[in-house]
């Protein structure tokens, strides 16, 4: 029996970051009993923390691709459920692309042996639609070919085969989430690895003009962080032991269109630089969500109301 994820001990790789920090709020909110969090802070950030921490979320500072990190914390906590979202962001790839590859694969190979020795009952992995690389058919459903196109995207596809084989030959209650772009606060603004929403708000902000890399053409399917993690929690309940879901939108915008929107938002009337092409960046996720959909009360918010949301958040936090 899957335990609820109310009134048990959770353990958050990543939960500094973006995504985690928010699943972080939404494990607290739905009843978990102790929320505790694995992070390196290769880009995590604590005020992510701020407020799961004065609701008792407990911060480790470490890294999971050292074995001895999680054999600390599981004979520390009586752990039930792990969600695991450590990862190095994608541009991070460009310039270490071992690295990249590497900290997807051990870290969940690490979790993986915690859970075949029984450190804890199941693991919600995530993984990512960078997976699919560029769409050989749309919208791209759980079936779509794994074509990773980075090595960010082959270590997570690495990753997402481990978890199946290890539920295959060792029967482990463990499924993956797989979502698609997520855009909302908290998500890293500063420096090379910052994705196109934040590094778009962070210059328009700080007088720098915004860019457009390519014709701008390349679409994306953007999705609010705070309904990825609802669906994540309602998904817990009810997916299968080595299943996988699509977490997405079914919309679809260009990263032209985004810059113009954003540049709306914030009243910004000067000029959009163009930048030539990054190598390797996917074209087009077209996204399926006919699954997720068929599984849970699946709640989209409109891609303008978390749009502005976001920018607010930037322009509170950006100074
Ligand atoms: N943000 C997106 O659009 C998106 C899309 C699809 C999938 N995902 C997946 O969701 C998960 C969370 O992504 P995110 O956007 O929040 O990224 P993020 O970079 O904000 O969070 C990842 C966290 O992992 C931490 N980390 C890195 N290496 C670690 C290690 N060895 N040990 C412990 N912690 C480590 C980082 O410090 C960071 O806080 C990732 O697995 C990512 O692949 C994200």
């Amino acid at each position: 029996m899957r335990p609820t994820i109310k009134g048990s001990n959770v353990l958050v790789t990543g939960g500094a970051g973006f995504i985690g920090s928010h699943l972080v709020d939404k494990l607290i909110e739905s009843g978990a009993k102790n929320v505790v969090v694995v992070d390196n802070m290769f880009l995590g950030d604590e005020a992510n923390l701020v407020s799961a921490q004065k609701l008792g979320a407990v911060l480790y500072k470490d890294d999971i691709e050292i074995p001895s990190t999680l054999d600390y914390i599981f004979s520390r906590h009586n752990i039930d459920i792990v969600f695991n979202c450590a990862t190095k962001a994608l541009n991070y790839s460009f310039v270490n692309p071992k690295n990249a590859f590497d900290t997807n694969v051990s870290g969940v190979l690490n979790i993986l042996e915690q859970q075949r020795k029984g450190s804890f009952k199941t693991l919600v992995h995530f993984s990512t639609s960078e997976v699919y690389g560029t769409a050989v058919y749309e919208p791209m459903d759980e079936k779509h070919p794994i074509n990773p196109t980075t090595t960010y995207a082959a270590g997570k596809a690495a990753a997402d085969l481990a978890v199946n084989s290890y539920v295959n030959m060792f029967g482990l209650d463990a499924f993956v989430v797989r979502p698609f772009n997520n855009y909302g606060p908290r998500q890293n603004y500063k420096g090379y690895m910052a994705g196109v929403i934040p590094i778009t708000a962070y210059k328009i902000l700080k007088g720098l003009n915004p860019e457009v890399h390519g014709t701008g053409q390349q679409s994306r399917d953007f999705i609010f962080v705070l309904d990825t993690v609802d669906a994540i929690v309602k998904l817990y309940d009810v997916m299968e032991p080595g299943g996988s879901v699509n977490i997405s939108t079914d919309g679809q915008i260009s990263v032209k269109e985004l810059i113009h929107q954003i540049s709306d938002i914030m009243k910004y009337k000067g000029q959009i630089l163009e930048k030539p092409a990054r190598g390797a960046d996917v074209e087009c996720h077209n996204a399926s969500n006919l699954k997720v959909k068929g599984l849970i009360d699946y709640q989209l918010t409109p891609f303008d109301v978390g749009l502005k949301k976001t920018i607010e958040w930037y322009v509170e936090n950006i100074k």
